[in-house]
């Protein structure tokens, strides 16, 4: 199974197993799934899923679940990011975000439901008790304090006070590696891989993670924001490798750690290492 078909078992297990809650609040349910159901490139689901059918085939219908779980997470922190109080931004996805379409109530509300949702999908998966626990407390700390709360809390508090390379890398690790990582680290806890493996992947994912944010910065740059499905131009006022390197000097660091994760990618298993390169040569042209 590739990429592409390991993205429309992903599709079709979140389209029918998104909660309905029985109330008479006009539009809650539609709220709750609304940013889900705009799609984004699942890339986090994607690198999980590609542990378990690179290492451990079988189980892919046991890991949907979790991948479900950790795409609520992700999209929790973006519908928090996109309030008026972060960094107000009206459109993600494509579409708008949930504080211009309802109000700002219903977006932490919401974000507040998918992030501990996130949790009841790891709880109930068809998994064993102990790969349950470990999988809590992966996704706790690394989208947690430890994590990208915190990353968000740095990112938040410094606008408009420069950050140097080094503390700009610490906030990019925390508030988009970390999760990164935990996607390959969850996959292979999944698959119960040896701590050596699974120490290797979670080294790939801080690198790719922090690519990933380089990259993210950027697209706020350089696309506009129907590219983007969302406000572009918008990091002024933040730590962000465009604002402390330019663009070139972003681009060539994009390229130094594209050599850094080549380097990460050869440690893991040959099938794992080719699926991970298809990954990272479709999302990092
Ligand atoms: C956006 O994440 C926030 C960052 C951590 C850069 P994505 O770029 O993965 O957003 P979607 O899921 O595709 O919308
Ligand atoms: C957000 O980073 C990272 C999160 C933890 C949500 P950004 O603020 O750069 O993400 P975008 O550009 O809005 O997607
Ligand atoms: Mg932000
Ligand atoms: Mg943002
Ligand atoms: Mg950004």
């Amino acid at each position: 199974m590739d990429s592409k078909a390991l993205l429309n078992r992903f599709e079709d297990f979140l389209s029918t197993n998104i909660p309905t809650i029985e109330s008479f609040h006009p539009h809650f349910n539609h709220a709750f799934k609304e940013m889900l159901d705009v799609g984004g490139k699942r890339f986090r689901p994607l690198l999980l899923l590609s542990v378990v059918q690179s290492m451990k085939p079988l189980l892919l219908p046991n890991a949907l679940p979790v991948a479900l779980g950790l795409e609520m997470m992700h999209t929790y922190s973006l519908i928090h990011d996109d309030l008026p109080c972060m960094d107000n931004a009206d459109l993600r996805r494509g579409h708008p975000t949930l504080h211009v379409t309802y109000d700002e109530t219903t977006a932490v509300l919401m974000g507040d439901a998918l992030n501990t949702h996130a949790f009841s999908m790891i709880a109930n998966a068809p998994l064993s008790a102990q790969v349950r626990i470990d999988l809590v407390a992966i996704l706790s700390k690394d989208a947690g304090i430890g994590g990208m709360v915190l990353g968000q809390a740095i990112d938040c508090y410094f606008e408009d006070k420069p950050l140097n390379v080094e503390e700009l890398s610490f906030l990019h690790v925390k508030k988009t590696a970390n999760l990164i990582a935990a996607s390959l680290l969850m996959g292979a806890v999944i698959c119960e891989l040896d701590k050596q493996t699974q120490e290797a992947l979670y080294a790939f994912g801080i690198k790719l993670g922090l690519l990933f944010q380089v990259q993210d910065d950027i697209i706020d740059a350089t696309l506009s924001s129907e590219e983007a499905g969302k406000p572009t131009g918008n990091d002024g006022h933040k730590n962000s490798f465009v604002n402390l390197l330019g663009l070139e000097g972003a681009q060539r660091h994009k390229q130094a750690l594209l050599c850094e994760l080549e380097l990460e990618r050869k440690k893991l298993d040959d099938g794992l290492a080719l699926r991970l390169k298809g990954i990272v040569d479709t999302y990092f042209k």
